[in-house]
């Protein structure tokens, strides 16, 4: 059995974790910056970087010493390399080089959206390759299909905004704060979904992509107007952003290769109304439905540490020079699509 410690720091999340390669998570730390970037309604890079910088090394400590375990014990150190924001990507795999160089432990270079979309295979062992992914955060909305650890084929990306963003976006329209996805959840519960007509962007398109920027300038039209309650445009705003991704999830079923299993991971995973029409879509499908417990959904360490579980047995390691990664895609060999948003 294997010992992995993982470290996370791409985007406000700082976060430290061990995971053996037996799936159990040993121990698990995660300290939000919310209070820190509130007053500027998002993540500001230079204040994400300062914060993990003062953080991570007490954090990975603390996940050390309350299981008893030595630098010396690990497999593998884990670090998030990419994709996210340089500063704070750079204090991580920083960080990372050098316990590895000063324990003489393999470094294990990790792509935060591979950490994603194996999460699922963390929390459920019964999940084979390949499966369908959905992979919805705040920098990224995509269609997966995993077909193994390091061969992950796009069917789908967005041409503007992810859906993350969408939700922080109304969030900020609406006057809910940051980060906006949850507040949006939890209001839309008060409000007709019905209430306010908004446009499905590229709903029937035959490209496969996703587009929510067209959906965004409507929420603030409807907000402008002052004819609809916060919670009715909350309430339609996720109604309409769920047909979206069913509409371009249909499709992409009817067009890819067949896989047994429906998998949605990253923070928007956490929806709840998103994970129920996801699930009755598998059903329907005939397929298997899996999404990682909430708290795998949104950034974490375990999912880092569980990436370095998955490719402990397929290579020795990544040299001490490997660079940090802003832009980093899962599959390179997806054409870029038009558009000016996206980030991978
Ligand atoms: O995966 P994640 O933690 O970070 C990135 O890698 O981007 O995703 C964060 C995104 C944010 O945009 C946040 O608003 C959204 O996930 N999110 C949600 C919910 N919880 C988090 N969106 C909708 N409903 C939620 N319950
Ligand atoms: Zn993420």
């Amino acid at each position: 059995m294997g010992l992995v410690l993982g470290i996370e720091s791409s985007c406000d999340e700082t976060a430290a974790a061990l995971v053996t390669t037996d799936r159990r998570i040993v121990a698990q730390r995660i300290a939000s910056q919310e209070a820190e970037h509130a007053p500027y309604g998002g993540v500001v890079p230079e204040i994400a970087a300062r914060a993990h910088a003062e953080r991570l090394a007490p954090m990975i400590d603390a996940v050390l010493s309350e299981s008893g375990v030595e630098l010396r014990d690990l497999d593998a150190i884990a670090a998030t390399a990419g994709p996210g924001l340089i500063g704070g990507v750079m204090v991580g795999l920083v960080t990372g080089k050098a316990l590895a160089m000063a324990s003489d432990v393999p470094l294990l270079a990790i792509n935060h959206l591979e950490g994603h979309a194996l999460s699922p295979r963390l929390a459920d062992p019964d999940l084979a390759f390949p499966y369908i992914l959905l992979l919805v955060s705040g920098g990224h909305c995509q269609i997966l299909r995993v077909e193994g650890v390091g061969r992950y084929r796009r069917h789908a990306t967005t041409i503007d905004d992810a859906l993350g963003e969408a939700f922080d976006k109304t969030a900020k329209i609406l006057g809910l704060g940051y980060p906006g996805g949850p507040a949006v959840e939890r209001l839309a519960r008060e409000g007709d979904s019905t209430a306010v007509p908004l446009p499905r962007p590229l709903k029937g398109s035959a490209e496969p992509h996703f587009s929510f920027a067209g959906l965004k300038s409507a929420v603030l039209r409807a907000h402008e107007s002052g004819r609809y309650s916060a919670a009715d445009i909350a309430a339609s705003f996720q109604q309409a952003a769920i047909d979206c991704v069913l509409d371009r999830l249909t499709r992409a079923l009817d067009t890819l290769e067949q896989a047994p299993a429906l998998v949605v991971a990253g923070g928007v995973a956490a929806n709840q109304a998103m994970r129920g029409a996801l699930e009755t879509l598998a059903v329907d499908r005939e397929m298997r439905f899996v999404a990682p417990p909430l708290a795998l959904c949104t950034d974490n360490a375990a999912m880092i540490a569980w990436a370095g579980c998955e490719r402990l047995p397929l290579h020795a390691g990544d040299p001490l020079d490997f660079r940090a990664r802003p832009r980093w895609p899962l599959d390179p060999e997806a054409q870029p699509v038009r558009g000016a948003g996206v980030k991978a």
